[in-house]
């Protein structure tokens, strides 16, 4: 059978993701497997109408598609969503339709199921019929059970489009809406309390709910924050995986274009950010994407540690929330505070004037008090993975994250800290060998103990808390 494999790293065939379907193509040599490089070659993708139909002619022509791409940032690169926007923007949908689909990812599984989300959710819209993903750690085909599992997950591919079985959708249709927002008054308007408010937006002229939302939110200040356009940044390209930041965060287009200088002063240099951008198939657009992928030349540094962090939304947000969970994740390893995510969705303009101005509220009030809220499974598990990798297998090439984490004391594996805890947990766990003891702590101690702590900080609480 002739497969098409869709390739979205950006270093085209010097990637670990082909080195999975390399393997593949050499253990299956009856199956077909054509390669196309997608993200390295985006540019010449969306300038050459010749090339993209090329590509959509191999799909037509295939019995099945492999979405094979790394991660970046919680997702797919920018060139590769662009190619999957290119699709819809060109009409290209009918060549994917009725086709099998799957995904082959690498990763540090640093929200890989995110990525397969979006990955299904897209294969789904194209009414394609998705078999089984997978997702391995990046290293994992370097040992024999990373091979065999691999192997599995082809044949499983393959015999499920030689037995034409059917699949079920995930996702449900995305259901767009026409309402028009027409922003009021402020009433009330709000001091930044001289903190640096940016909101970054990439509204184009036809984006006018969200342009709408932008101006109505920027208005409920006493001066009004800055505005940057995405779309007025020189970024020349996307990140290329190239990994040259590694060593001393020196991006391979530092002095070339504009976003090095622009992330550094508008986003690093800001108290509270606010991203505006509108709902692009399952995410926002390929130029936020790209934003984020670019922000890669800081490595895996938390950028925005304790800033506050809004979202002006318009489209269907709440029936795609695989991105509010990748923007909690996100933001979550970073440190930063989500203020809230405002959408057009409730489609009363009265209520969204509302929302806007709470959300001032809320990222004002919360910046005056520093504060973060304590994160979530997302970000305790996220910086874990981080923590590991960079003390270990990523050290190198990722010497900069290194010199950070050790200086910032990112690296509190559970052996190195809090002697007088595990001290106590070894006494206690020998002192449950005996049995009186270990019935006496378990029937009648338990529940006293553990909430013993707690009634001494509330008990020693001073009076009421002033209101800021
Ligand atoms: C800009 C950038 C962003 C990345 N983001 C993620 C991520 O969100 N999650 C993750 O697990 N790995 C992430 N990675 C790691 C890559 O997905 C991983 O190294 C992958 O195996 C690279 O595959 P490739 O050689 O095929 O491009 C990122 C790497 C880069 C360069």
């Amino acid at each position: 059978m002739k497969i098409t494999v869709l390739n979205g790293s950006p270093k085209g065939d010097l990637s670990v993701t082909m080195q999975y379907v390399k393997f593949i193509e050499k253990k299956y040599p009856q199956h077909n497997l054509k390669k196309i490089n997608i993200a390295s070659a985006i540019k010449k993708i969306e300038k050459n109408g010749e090339v993209f139909n090329e590509i959509i002619e191999e799909v037509k022509t295939s019995d099945g598609v492999i979405w094979a791409f790394p991660l970046y940032y919680l997702l797919v690169q920018s060139g590769y969503k662009r190619f999957i926007e290119l699709i819809n923007i060109r009409g290209a949908e009918n060549a994917f339709k009725g086709k099998y689909a799957t995904a082959l990812s690498t990763s540090i599984h640093f929200f890989d199921h995110t990525a397969h989300n979006y990955i299904h959710a897209i294969s789904d819209d194209l009414d394609m019929r998705y078999i089984n993903g997978f997702s391995p750690e990046m290293h994992d085909l370097l040992k024999s059970e990373g091979q065999e599992g691999l192997l599995v997950f082809a044949e499983n591919f393959f015999s499920a489009i030689t037995n034409k079985l059917k699949t079920p959708k995930r996702f449900l249709e995305i259901k767009n809406s026409s309402f028009k927002y027409k922003s009021g008054k402020v009433t009330n308007k709000i001091d930044s309390n001289s903190k640096r408010v940016v909101v970054i937006s990439d509204g184009g002229k036809e984006d006018k709910n969200l342009n709408a939302m932008v101006d109505r939110f920027r208005g409920s200040f006493t001066t009004p924050p800055e505005l940057v356009n995405l779309n007025d940044i020189d970024i020349k390209g996307g990140c290329l995986g190239c990994c040259r930041c590694g060593y001393d965060n020196t991006c391979v287009y530092e002095g070339k274009d504009g976003y090095i200088d622009f992330y550094r002063d508008k986003v690093m240099g800001a108290d509270i950010l606010v991203f505006a951008g509108v709902v692009v198939d399952r995410y926002l657009s390929s130029d936020w994407k790209r934003f984020f992928d670019r922000s890669f030349f800081m490595g895996h540094t938390p950028t925005m540690k304790n800033k506050q962090v809004g979202f002006v939304i318009s489209g269907p947000l709440s029936q795609v929330p695989n991105i509010t969970e990748i923007f909690n994740g996100f933001m979550e390893c970073e440190s930063a505070n989500i203020a809230g995510f405002i959408t057009d969705e409730c489609e009363d303009s009265n209520d969204i004037d509302a929302h806007l101005d709470s959300l001032a509220e809320h990222l004002v009030r919360f910046a005056k008090a520093d504060y973060v809220s304590p994160a979530t499974f997302l970000g305790v598990g996220g910086r874990k993975i981080f923590r590991d990798d960079i003390w270990g297998k990523l050290r190198f090439p990722f010497v900069a994250d290194h010199k950070y984490y050790k200086k910032h004391g990112y690296f509190d594996f559970p052996h190195k800290k809090d002697w007088a805890g595990r001290i106590k947990s070894k006494v206690l766990v020998l002192l449950t060998k005996i049995p009186q003891i270990r019935k006496e702590i378990y029937i009648n101690k338990i529940k006293d103990e553990m909430v013993k702590p707690f009634m001494k900080v509330v008990e020693k609480a001073d009076g009421p808390a002033s209101s800021k």
